[in-house]
């Protein structure tokens, strides 16, 4: 089953193949937004359907064990590092480490891919 560390958080949560990583971090407690994010629609975050790009990631390790980007991750992320992912678009097929939007500042921790 992989493994996923949620870094800000200090969490590390085993998941099946495929699960949802917003999914993941909400069900166990791990904050996937700002708090202003965390308002439903049409203020605050999408609930999951890729629109709003508040569930945005920053993939440390483990990016080769993801589904490829989405085309709403490609048009949500244009211009932002290749590790940034939307969590809600993604699978998790291996072992991972991410930050979530909580931490994120303008600056990425970990070198992106190209
Ligand atoms: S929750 Fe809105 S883009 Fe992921």
């Amino acid at each position: 089953m992989p493994k996923v560390e949620f870094l800000n958080a200090g969490k590390t949560i085993e998941c099946g193949q495929y699960a949802n990583l917003r999914k993941v971090a909400l069900l166990h407690g791990v904050e996937v937004y700002k708090p202003i994010h965390k308002l439903p629609p049409p203020i605050g975050n999408c609930r999951g359907n890729g629109l709003c790009g508040f569930c945005v990631m920053e993939i440390v390790e483990g990016l080769e064990n993801l589904n490829p980007k989405t085309l709403r991750e490609q048009f949500k992320l244009k211009g932002k590092p290749a590790n940034y992912r939307l969590s809600c678009q993604c699978q998790v097929l291996g072992d991972m480490a991410c930050i979530t939007a909580v931490a994120l500042t303008d600056e990425p921790v970990a070198a992106a891919k190209t």
